[in-house]
């Protein structure tokens, strides 16, 4: 079998990048021998990303998904209650709403930063009230590393009497106006699986400045056990609490935030020089109140100026061994969501169609984003 090399091996979207004292911190835990789900390295990692977030409780979850689920249950939801959420986003956003009997509705983006549409919601809230049919809560997407307009969205909250439950499953380290992408909001969700900017193999945690919350997402999370010495239970939990063992790869990993965003970034900035001479592509705003993690890159290409050049880079890059995606098909396009409500214009659709997102690993290196960008450049040329 051929070996790969620089040329032929594989260059994928965002793998993780294991570059810290992860290994080191895990030969602690194996050395403590509490590699169940419970132990130190837990607390250690909660408190660290409290630290970093500024919010000021949280809790270690298996997945983004489950502290999804769980935020939704503690805010109350049941069945045939509404939630709000974006549509542009990847279906663990969406399906714990499912999972509760409750009705998604999915809202569109705002061209200004491709994070929920806050005028949007604001008519439909005052709509909604008029017609005495609030939603029973508000999942706004921190969509590739940016946040939502938590100043907007905090005041919508207050006004019209719903929770915020932020969606930063894709934006550790995206800042609004100094805030974490979540601050403020009733709670916010992370995702640690492997393709995020840090990765615990896979995992999630719940954070919010309620004290309550947190201590009741801990219990749900631990199959909802009651605090006496034999096994009592009131209420249904769920097995969701992360393990020591990966909370130690959590700790390492969020010891580099800031050197992982800085690498996006640059990532970002390169592909920005190389492509942007070309006419009709554009990438991801970032407003100036912003910080965005650049998690991913993504790249749109104005419909007007090619044919089908978004299959065309797909299918070279697929030959030239690089993993290159459409952004996020919208939950309403979704055939699983054949029969919600769609509140918007339709801009995600249009992003679907002309959006791309491209290698952004924080371990990508220079000769790895130079063939990224000779491919690219190459397929642009042939279709321009
Ligand atoms: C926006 C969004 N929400 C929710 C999730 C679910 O997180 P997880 O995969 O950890 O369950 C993800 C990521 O995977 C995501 O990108």
């Amino acid at each position: 079998m051929e070996k790969p090399n620089s040329e032929n091996r594989k260059i994928f979207l965002s793998p993780p990048d294991i570059s810290g004292r992860e290994r080191v911190l895990v030969d602690e835990v194996f050395d403590s021998n509490f590699i169940a789900p419970a132990g130190e390295m837990l607390t250690r990692f909660e408190n660290d990303m409290c630290a970093y977030t500024g919010i000021k409780h949280a809790v270690a979850l298996s997945s983004g998904t489950a502290a999804l689920h769980l935020a939704l249950r503690i805010a109350g939801i049941g069945p045939g209650d509404e939630v709000w959420t974006s549509s542009m986003t990847f279906i663990g956003g969406a399906s714990p709403i499912i999972y509760l009997g409750a009705v998604p509705v999915f809202f569109d983006l705002s061209p200004d930063s491709w994070t929920i549409d806050c005028d949007l919601l604001e008519e439909n809230l005052k709509e909604a009230a008029h017609s005495g049919k609030l939603p029973k809560a508000i999942v706004p997407t921190d969509l590739y590393g940016q946040s939502c307009d938590l100043d907007r969205l905090v005041d919508l909250s207050a006004q019209f009497d719903v929770p915020i439950i932020a969606d930063s499953a894709e934006a550790l380290g995206a800042f609004f106006k100094g805030r974490h992408a979540g601050k403020g909001t009733h709670s916010a969700i992370l995702s640690f699986n492997g393709n995020k900017i840090i990765t615990t193999s896979g995992g999630g945690m719940l954070l919010s400045d309620d004290p309550k919350t947190i201590e009741y997402a801990r219990k749900l999370s631990t199959q909802a056990r009651e605090p006496v010495v034999h096994y009592e239970h009131t209420e249904i939990g769920y097995n969701y609490r992360m393990s020591n063992v990966c909370a130690a790869i959590g700790v390492g990993q969020l010891e580099q935030i800031e050197e992982k965003i800085t690498k996006r970034r640059a990532i970002f900035e390169r592909y920005v020089e190389a492509f942007s001479k070309f006419q009709g592509v554009g990438f991801m705003p970032e407003p100036k109140d912003r910080r965005s993690s650049r998690w991913l890159t993504c790249l749109t290409i104005d419909p007007d100026m090619q044919d089908a050049r978004l299959d065309n880079i797909l299918s070279v890059c697929d030959a030239a061994q690089i993993e290159v995606r459409p952004l996020w098909k919208p939950m309403h396009m979704q055939p699983v969501f054949a029969n919600t409500r769609f509140v918007g214009s339709g801009f995600c659709e249009r992003l679907f169609a002309t959006g791309l997102c491209l290698p952004s690993g924080s371990a990508l290196s220079g000769q790895d984003q130079d063939r990224v960008i000779d491919i690219i450049t190459g397929a642009l040329r042939v279709s321009g």
